[in-house]
């Protein structure tokens, strides 16, 4: 499967002068989980991870397909007031918008190694302050994991002293 003949284009979403980049077809292909969780396993090792963590919503999908197939448990890093129980959180921006985020403080234990997943990084915003979330609570990078990459907007400079892995560019 070419990943990026299933990525769907739609110019002026959500907002004016944004060109949305759509993976629902990718999903959609009954292959697509194999060939993504094939994609990563190529780059990262089973033996450096101890958990995913999957950003509010689209980055559940990654999370929970790469979760499977490692055999490892998967965290949830919520859109502020859905998690129940003691939080951290952090504010952001990111290509359309700004939003907050959080997760549960003691979800993960010092120096448990986490994988970071969404579907894309556009300007970053998200991915760092999600890095920064996780150290806060004492969980240590191994790295991110993301379907699309935006490469001009510079996304990956802000994460660059982490182990990247980007599948389809644009
Ligand atoms: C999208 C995408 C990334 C983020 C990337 O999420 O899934 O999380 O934007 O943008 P950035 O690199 O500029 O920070 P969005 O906040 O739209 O939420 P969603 O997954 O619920 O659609
Ligand atoms: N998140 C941030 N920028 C995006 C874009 N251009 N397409 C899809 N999701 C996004």
């Amino acid at each position: 499967m070419n990943l990026k003949d299933k990525i769907a284009e739609y110019p002026n979403f959500p907002k004016k002068g944004i060109l949305f980049r759509d993976f629902s077809p990718i999903l959609k292909d009954p292959s697509a989980m194999t060939v993504i969780a094939d994609e990563f396993t190529k780059h990262f090792h089973p033996k450096n991870i101890d958990l995913f963590a999957g950003i509010e919503s689209r980055g559940f999908i990654l999370a929970c397909i790469l979760a499977a197939r490692y055999n490892k448990g998967m965290v949830m890093i919520r859109k502020a007031g859905k998690l129940p129980g003691k939080t951290t959180k952090t504010s952001y921006t990111i290509e359309y918008g700004k939003d907050t985020i959080e997760i549960q403080k003691d979800i993960i234990k010092e120096g448990q190694r986490i994988l970071i997943c969404d579907d894309l990084l556009a300007t970053g915003g998200t991915a760092k302050a999600s890095a920064k979330l996780i150290e806060k609570v004492g969980g240590k990078i191994v790295g991110f994991a993301f379907i699309i990459e935006l490469t001009e907007l510079n996304g990956m400079k802000g994460i660059s002293k982490y182990d990247c892995k980007s599948l389809v560019k644009y």
